[in-house]
C-alpha cells in the first residue's frame, strides 16, 4: 500500500529548502510558514494571515512584505562582509549601497536604510528621479552613488548633496560627462567625489551578460579611462576621483566569473592608484544572484554559490591583487540590490477556476473490425510503461499522422480516425501519470505535455505582478499556502485574469519530473485554494505595467511579534489602485467619463426608454464600479445555489412608423 502523503513530502516536491534561504518552511497543519529572522522558535502562518487580511475586508490579490526578512538581509550582508574583512585581516572596510531600482519603494528603502544604519549602509542612484529621492533619505555618513547617464541639472543635484556635506559619488559612466560634471562644479564653486566606471573584459552570464564586455551600454574603455584620468589632471582634479566602479551584470550564476571580475577589476584599481590616483573605494556593482530554482546550479535561474562565498570571494580577490601589485586595500563597496530584496516579498493570489484540457478523449468502444492505425496505436497504449515513453509517443505521432494522410485520401473512415485520436491523447496522458518514475524526459514530451494540461485561472495579471516571467522567461517558485498535508495530485499550468493569451506561466521551478508542470491539488466547491509566489521582491514591484487596467496590488506589511496572537502584527495596509486611478492613468478622468454616462442615460429616460427610477440605478452602479479593486471579486463569481431567475424578456420589436 501506498505510504500517506506528508509534509514532508510537499517540502520536497516544491524544492522548499532548495530556494527558501529557510525563511519558508511548511507546519504539521500543512500550511505554509514564514521564519522571518530564519530562527527556528519564531514563525508565522501565511495562510492564517491571508485569511485574517481577507477578514479585515482587504480582497486578494495582496502582495505581502516581510519587513522583517528585509532586515535580515541587510544584516547579514553587512555582518558576511564584517567577518570576511576580520578573516582575511584585510585592511579597507565595507560600505554597501542599496541601488533603489531594484525596488523603489519607499518603506522598502526606509526599512533598509534603518537596518542598515549601524552599517553606514547607503543608497544608489541611477536616475533623476531616484537621485531626489536619495538625495532626501540618505545621511552624510553613508555613501550615495549616482550611476547611469547624467544631464547637467543631474550633475549639479549631486553637487547640492555635496554641498550639504553628503558623499555623493558621481560615477561616470562616459567621456562626454566629464565636462558636464567639471562645468558644474566650477558654475557652483564645489569640488565633486568622482567614480570612474570602468567596461571590464570579464562577461556576467545569462540574461545580463551583456552589461560588461565590449558592448556594454556602460563604462569606460582602457583608453577612454586614461583619457579620462588625463582630462581630470589637466583640469586640476585628479584628486577628486575617489571610486573605481565596475558591474558585470544582475543574477551572475557562476561564482568563478564573479571572482575573474573582481580579479580585473581591482588588478584596473591597482594600476590606476600607481598613477597617484588616491581612490578609496573598489566597487564591484550588483550581481549577486537569487537561487530562484532552489538547484544551486549556473544555471540562469539558480547560483551555484552562496552570499557568503560571494562575500569572501571579493574580499579575497581583491586582498590577493593588492598584495601583488603592493598597493593600498580599497574599501570595498557593493550595489546588491536583488539578493537584499528579493525574499522579502510574497505575492497570493486565489484560483478562482480551471479551465479543462480541450485533450480529455471522449470513449470510443473497440470494435471488432478497426482499421490498422487504430489497432497499432491501442498496441502502443497496452505496451507503454515508464521506461519507453519517448518511443510510444514518437510511435503515437507518426501512426496519428498516417492516420491523418489516410483520412485526407479517402482510405479511413471518421469512426477509425476519430479512435486514433482518442487513443493519441489517452497515450500522452498515461505517459503524463508515468513521469515521476521516468529516467529521462525529452524536450518534445515536456511540449507535449504543456498541451494536455489543465489551467488553473489565477486572480492576478503576469504583466503587472511578474513582468520578468513574461518579458525574459525567470522562474519564480510558486507553491500553494495550504492543503500540504494533501497529496497536489493535479498537474497544471497558470492562466491569468488577462485578455491576453501571453498571461500564463508555464515552466515553473524544478518541475522537470512533472513535466514542467506544477502540481496542485483539485479545486473544492465554496473553498479558497491561495497559491503564494515567492521571492517577487526584486524588480517586480515598479516594473509592472497596466496592461488590460489591471492596477497596482494591495499591499499588506507583516511584522512578527511573539507576544501577538498568531506570532505577527500588521503594521500598514496600503491598498492598491482602484479602477479611477488606473483609468486616470491613461487620461480618463472618471468624473468626465460619468458625466458622459450621465448624459446618454438622461437621454435614454427622456426618450422612455427606461424609468427615472432605473436611470438613478444604472448610474448608481457605473459610478459605484470606479471605486472598485481592478481584480475579479472572488465572491462576485460564485454562481447563486437557487434556481436561475427567468431570462429577461426580448425587446418589443419596433412599430413600423
Ligand atoms: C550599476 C548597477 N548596480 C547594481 C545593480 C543591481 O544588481 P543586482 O540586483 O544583481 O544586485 C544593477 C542592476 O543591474 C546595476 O546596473
Amino acid at each position: 500500500m501506498a505510504k500517506p502523503w506528508t509534509v514532508e513530502d510537499s517540502a520536497k516536491l516544491y524544492n522548499v529548502e532548495g530556494w527558501s534561504l529557510k525563511y519558508f518552511d511548511i507546519n504539521a497543519e500543512g500550511n505554509l510558514i514564514v521564519h522571518p529572522r530564519r530562527t527556528a522558535d519564531l514563525s508565522i502562518d501565511v495562510k492564517k494571515v491571508v485569511d485574517d487580511v481577507i477578514a479585515r475586508g482587504i480582497r486578494l490579490p495582496v502582495l505581502f512584505r516581510f519587513q522583517d526578512i528585509l532586515r535580515h538581509r541587510v544584516t547579514l550582508l553587512n555582518e558576511s562582509f564584517r567577518k570576511a574583512i576580520e578573516d582575511h585581516k584585510y585592511k579597507g572596510r565595507y560600505y554597501g549601497v542599496y541601488p533603489i531600482k531594484v525596488n523603489q519603494l519607499c518603506e522598502v528603502v526606509e526599512e533598509i536604510l534603518d537596518a542598515g544604519q549601524p552599517y553606514q549602509y547607503g543608497l544608489e542612484a541611477g536616475s533623476k528621479g531616484e537621485l531626489l529621492a536619495v538625495l532626501a533619505m540618505n545621511g552624510p555618513e553613508s555613501l550615495t552613488i549616482l550611476n547611469g547617464y547624467k544631464d547637467e541639472s543631474m550633475m549639479r543635484l549631486a553637487l547640492l548633496g555635496v554641498k550639504l556635506g553628503k558623499k555623493v559619488i558621481v560615477v561616470i559612466e562616459k567621456p562626454s560627462e566629464i565636462p558636464l560634471l567639471l562645468k558644474a562644479s566650477r558654475d557652483m564653486g564645489v569640488r565633486p567625489l568622482i567614480g570612474l566606471r570602468s567596461k571590464l573584459q570579464t562577461q556576467g552570464t545569462g540574461r545580463w551578460k551583456y552589461s560588461s564586455g565590449h558592448s556594454s551600454k556602460f563604462g569606460l574603455t582602457s583608453p577612454e579611462l586614461l583619457a579620462a584620468v588625463e582630462t581630470l589632471a589637466a583640469a586640476g582634479m585628479l584628486d577628486c576621483v575617489k571610486l573605481l566602479h565596475f558591474h558585470i551584470g544582475s543574477q551572475i550564476s557562476d561564482i568563478q566569473i564573479i571572482k575573474d571580475a573582481v580579479k580585473e577589476g581591482a588588478r584596473v584599481y591597482a594600476k590606476l592608484r600607481k598613477k597617484k590616483l588616491d581612490i578609496e573605494y573598489l566597487d564591484c556593482g550588483g550581481g549577486l544572484g537569487v537561487d530562484y530554482d532552489g538547484t544551486h546550479t549556473a544555471v540562469d535561474s539558480s547560483t551555484n554559490y552562496t552570499p557568503r562565498e560571494y562575500v569572501s570571494g571579493i574580499v579575497y580577490s581583491i586582498k590577493e591583487v593588492c598584495k601583488q601589485e603592493k598597493v593600498p586595500e580599497p574599501n570595498i563597496v557593493t550595489e546588491s540590490g536583488r539578493s537584499i530584496v528579493a525574499h522579502h516579498s510574497l505575492m497570493v493570489v486565489d484560483a478562482v477556476g480551471i479551465i479543462e484540457s480541450g485533450a480529455a478523449p471522449i470513449e470510443l468502444a473497440q470494435t471488432d473490425k478497426e482499421a490498422e492505425p487504430v489497432t497499432e496505436m491501442r498496441e502502443t497504449l497496452q505496451d507503454l510503461n515508464p521506461k519507453n515513453l519517448a518511443e510510444s509517443y514518437h510511435d503515437a505521432v507518426q501512426r496519428r499522422e498516417e492516420a491523418f494522410s489516410m483520412f485526407k485520401l479517402g482510405y479511413l473512415e471518421l469512426e477509425d480516425k476519430a479512435k486514433v485520436e482518442n487513443l493519441f491523447w489517452r497515450i500522452c496522458m498515461e505517459i503524463d501519470k508515468h513521469l515521476p518514475k521516468a529516467k529521462y524526459i525529452s524536450e518534445d514530451i515536456l511540449d507535449m505535455l504543456k498541451t494536455v494540461r489543465s489551467q488553473y485561472l489565477c486572480n492576478f495579471s503576469v504583466f503587472q505582478s511578474l513582468p520578468d516571467s513574461w518579458a525574459i522567461g525567470q522562474l519564480f517558485p510558486i507553491m500553494p499556502l495550504h492543503r500540504l498535508a494533501e497529496e497536489p495530485n493535479q498537474r497544471a499550468a497558470l492562466v491569468d485574469i488577462t485578455c491576453d493569451s501571453d498571461g500564463k506561466i508555464v515552466q515553473f521551478a524544478g518541475h522537470r519530473k512533472t513535466g514542467g508542470a506544477l502540481p496542485l491539488h483539485p479545486l473544492r466547491p465554496g473553498e479558497p485554494y491561495y497559491l503564494g509566489f515567492f521571492l517577487m521582491g526584486a524588480y517586480q514591484a515598479t516594473m509592472g505595467d497596466i496592461h488590460n487596467l489591471f492596477g497596482r496590488l494591495n499591499e499588506v506589511h507583516v511584522f512578527e511579534d511573539k507576544d501577538e496572537p498568531g506570532g505577527y502584527y500588521l503594521e500598514e495596509v496600503v491598498h492598491g489602485q482602484k479602477v479611477k486611478d488606473v483609468l486616470t492613468s491613461v487620461q480618463y478622468l472618471d468624473a468626465e467619463l460619468i458625466k458622459m454616462m450621465k448624459d446618454q442615460i438622461e437621454n435614454l429616460v427622456k426618450a422612455g426608454t427606461i424609468k427615472p427610477r432605473e436611470g438613478v440605478e444604472y448610474l448608481d452602479q457605473y459610478e459605484a464600479a470606479m471605486e472598485h479593486y481592478t481584480y475579479i471579486d472572488r465572491n462576485a463569481m460564485r454562481v447563486p445555489d437557487e434556481a436561475p431567475a427567468p431570462a429577461p424578456a426580448p425587446p418589443a420589436p419596433a412599430k413600423a412608423a
